[in-house]
């Protein structure tokens, strides 16, 4: 079993994907995390996110492993744990550049493929159905306003949630900052050559502005029971 879901940046997906494991017992599979793993090993190594060939080189070199552990998923690079190192807003502007490298995405797609090997996986990112897991037995897109998208971030940013704290609000001028850097980041995935952001054909759309987290997943839970 294969559950896919897509879609723009803040939309939801970690929060959903992970609940969505837990409910169905699923491997969480977070692919935007090993696009943010290379980027923070360019930027670390002062490599130059625009210099394709040394970023691919990279990317093939370092040994990524993603780990739901149960503390929550983390990411080490060559051992190390950058789990809270590729959050940062530094990786955010950058790693756009870097998963629009094909030579990237194929070193990804490959480890993305051999994690579903030997398991049912949750996978979030942003060509999953399209590309990584076409067969996929159900595919999600998974959108939200941007302005809904940028007040989650601006709260989780200050430690709070709000999928428990529906009421919760962010600082006016940090919530616009960051709904332009969503934006940009959409923009820049949505428009690039290799495996852009798009919806499958045959993927269901689901808008969570107004929906609860739990709301999202029970929708889901039915598209698995459909599939299974
Ligand atoms: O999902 P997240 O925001 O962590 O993804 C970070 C970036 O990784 C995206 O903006 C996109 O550039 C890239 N990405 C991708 N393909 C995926 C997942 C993420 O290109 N399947």
């Amino acid at each position: 079993m294969i559950v896919a879901i897509d879609g723009p940046a803040g939309s939801g997906k970690s929060t959903v994907a992970r609940a969505m494991a837990a409910r169905e017992g699923l491997t969480y599979l977070d692919t935007g995390a090993m696009y943010r793993a290379v980027t923070d090993a360019a930027l670390t190594r002062g490599i130059d996110v625009a210099d394709a060939q040394a970023v691919s080189e990279l990317a093939h070199a370092i040994d990524i492993v993603l780990d739901n552990g149960a503390d929550g998923p983390t990411v080490t690079v060559d051992g190390q744990d950058r789990t809270r190192a590729i959050r940062t807003p530094e990786v955010d502007a950058n790693v756009s550049a870097v998963a629009a490298v094909p030579a990237v995405r194929e070193a990804m797609v490959a480890l993305q493929r051999k994690a579903a090997e030997s398991a049912d996986v949750v996978a979030e990112g942003r060509d999953i159905g399209t590309v990584v897991f076409p067969a996929a037995e159900v595919k999600v897109f998974l959108s939200a306003d941007a302005s809904a998208r940028a007040r989650r971030r601006a709260v989780q940013r200050h430690g709070g949630d709000t999928a428990t704290d529906a009421n919760a609000t962010a600082n006016a001028e940090e919530q616009a900052k960051i709904e332009a850097e969503l934006i940009a980041r959409d923009k820049a995935d949505s428009t690039r050559e290799t495996a852009p952001l798009k919806p499958a054909e045959d993927a269901v759309r689901i808008d969570s502005t107004d929906l609860t987290v739990d709301e999202v997943c029970d929708a889901i839970s039915e598209l698995i029971a459909g599939a299974r």
